[in-house]
């Protein structure tokens, strides 16, 4: 079985995704940190993000892999490696986040991360949170949902995750910074961020994590009820 979550940036699905899969006993995916990680890997290189053929070379040649283990408290723990090396933290600074739309629009680099995500996604109940599950990676997918939330509350949340981590956040550039990343992943030609139709919408702007898994783990048994 598969479940697709997409939404907008830090509208909640990684923590909404992991906490589902750990619940139901699936494997998980975060494309998002795949095409993370290739940024990540391009700054790296010091290679111009907008420059395709030097981006869609370098995913050529470097390898990325995940692992994921049950943690404390049966939480879920993805890890994700650039050519071994573990990278979780690194695809998550500012910089590869204000880089990531980028790299991401080009047609040859996402053709190749939709067929690693459907590879690792064969045949397994699997929870996949991304832009593009719903409409593109998945069309067929079990079950889709469309996390969002309010921009104010979506950038209050990165700017909680980011300052946890030490990292010095100004909450109006972080606003500026997501909403430009939404339209650059909304308005793109390939692909663009987008609700699957029979998608289900999900505003978690005044919901806890427990009260989103609860509301779609009530979805899911219902549908299932009646197949
Ligand atoms: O966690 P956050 O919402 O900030 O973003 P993410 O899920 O880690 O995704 C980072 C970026 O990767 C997005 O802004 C998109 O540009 C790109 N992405 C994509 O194009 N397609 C996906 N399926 C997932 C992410």
């Amino acid at each position: 079985m598969i479940i697709a979550i997409d939404g907008p940036a830090a509208s909640g699905k990684s923590t909404i995704a992991k906490r589902l899969a750990a619940k139901l006993n699936f494997n998980y995916l975060d494309t998002g940190a795949m095409y993370r990680a290739l940024t990540w890997k391009v700054l790296q290189e010091k290679i111009n993000p907008y420059d395709e053929d030097r981006v869609v070379n370098l995913l050529k040649k470097i390898k990325i892999s995940q692992n994921q283990e049950i943690g404390e408290n049966k939480s879920l723990v993805f890890s994700l490696y650039v050519d071994g090396e573990k990278v979780d933290e690194e695809i998550r600074s500012p910089l590869v986040s204000q880089n990531v739309s980028l790299v991401s629009k080009f047609l040859k680099v996402r053709r190749a991360m939709v067929k690693v995500q459907r590879k690792i996604s064969k045949g397994g109940n699997i929870v996949v949170e991304g832009r593009d599950i719903g409409t593109v990676v998945f069309p067929h997918a079990d079950f889709k949902f469309f996390l969002t939330a309010t921009l104010e509350e979506r950038a209050r949340r990165r700017a909680k995750e980011l300052q946890e981590k030490g990292i010095p956040v100004d909450f109006e550039t972080l606003k500026k910074e997501i909403v430009l990343r939404d339209k650059i992943d909304s308005s793109r030609e390939h692909s663009p961020l987008k609700k699957a139709k029979e998608a289900i919408v999900i505003d978690s702007t005044n919901l806890t994590p427990d009260a989103v898994i609860e509301k779609i783990t009530q979805i899911i048994k219902e549908r299932r009820k009646e197949i």
